[in-house]
């Protein structure tokens, strides 16, 4: 189960992508940077966010700590922006929280360190949860304590906005896979394949859709309720690592054929 805080402030909007998240104090004195369901794409985002980071996780990548955050509209009173009035107004209740890292810089591998091993898995991650967010243009890791994070994952299994297709989606290699933040430093991802592949049991892949906070999977529609949701995602990653995997084919031509950094 994800750790829950209550929301005591907002401090500030985070202007970088599109989905206007807000940084939050909390009632554990922590400073959280918080996704709200009530943003355009609605709380699918969050438990994307939530799959993604366990996964993540589970292959050894370091990702802050989520919380459900509980927010009161009440907490943006002081804000004078009105877009972040209403969309604090449209997202009262659980919110997504993940643990600010104070003073981290924007990821760059012309400049960090980066282990070729390290590469191949993120990379390897990214193309399974069909995750096109990390880019030279918008990197979506952070360096901070001496290591890289990985954060900002809403954008991934976006098969989820249309389940009547997802199945489709489980061969699908990774979108614009060419402009991949990492794909320049990586080590091979088909030496990485196996391990990783294997990394992810049953076990961890149940443990990753149980964490998902109940109330962001009930109602979906044509689904009985949140169980069943849950064996969905299962599903799709049941066949996503099937082998051979075909995704892991494309990304090591695509590799093969990009020009190294
Ligand atoms: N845990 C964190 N610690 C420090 N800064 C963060 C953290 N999460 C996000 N940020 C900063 O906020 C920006 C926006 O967050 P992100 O999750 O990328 O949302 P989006 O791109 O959807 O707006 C990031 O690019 C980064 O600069
Ligand atoms: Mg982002």
């Amino acid at each position: 189960m994800l750790r829950s805080v209550t929301a005591t402030r907002y401090v500030a909007p985070l202007r970088e992508g599109g989905s206007l998240p807000g940084l939050c104090e909390a009632d554990d004195l922590g400073t959280y940077v918080v996704k709200f369901h009530g943003a355009g794409q609605g709380r699918r985002v969050l438990v994307a966010e939530v799959l993604a980071a366990r996964l993540a996780a589970a292959l050894g990548l370091a990702v802050p700590e989520l919380v459900v955050a509980a927010v009161d509209p009440v907490i943006g009173r002081g804000e004078p922006d009105e877009e972040v009035q209403d969309l604090l107004l449209r997202s009262p209740g659980d919110n997504l929280g993940m643990d600010f890292l104070p003073g981290a810089l924007s990821f760059d591998p012309a400049v960090d360190p980066v282990e070729p091993v390290w590469a191949a898995r993120v990379l390897w991650f990214d193309a399974l949860v069909l995750n096109v967010d990390r880019s030279w243009r918008n990197p979506n890791a952070l360096w901070w304590g001496g290591r890289p994070w990985l954060i900002d994952h809403g954008a991934a299994l976006y098969f989820h906005h249309d389940w009547a297709r997802a199945a489709a989606s489980a061969a699908r290699p990774l979108r614009h896979a060419e402009d991949h933040l990492l794909l320049p430093v990586a080590g091979d991802v088909g030496e990485v394949d196996a391990a990783c592949a294997a990394a992810l049991t049953p076990a961890v892949l149940r443990a990753a859709v149980d964490e998902v906070p109940e109330g962001w999977l009930e109602g979906e529609p044509g689904f009985e309720g949140a169980e069943q949701v849950r064996q969905a995602y299962l599903d799709w990653f049941a066949a996503r690592l099937a082998g051979p995997r075909p995704w892991v084919a494309e990304l090591a031509r695509v590799q093969r054929e990009a020009p190294r950094g």
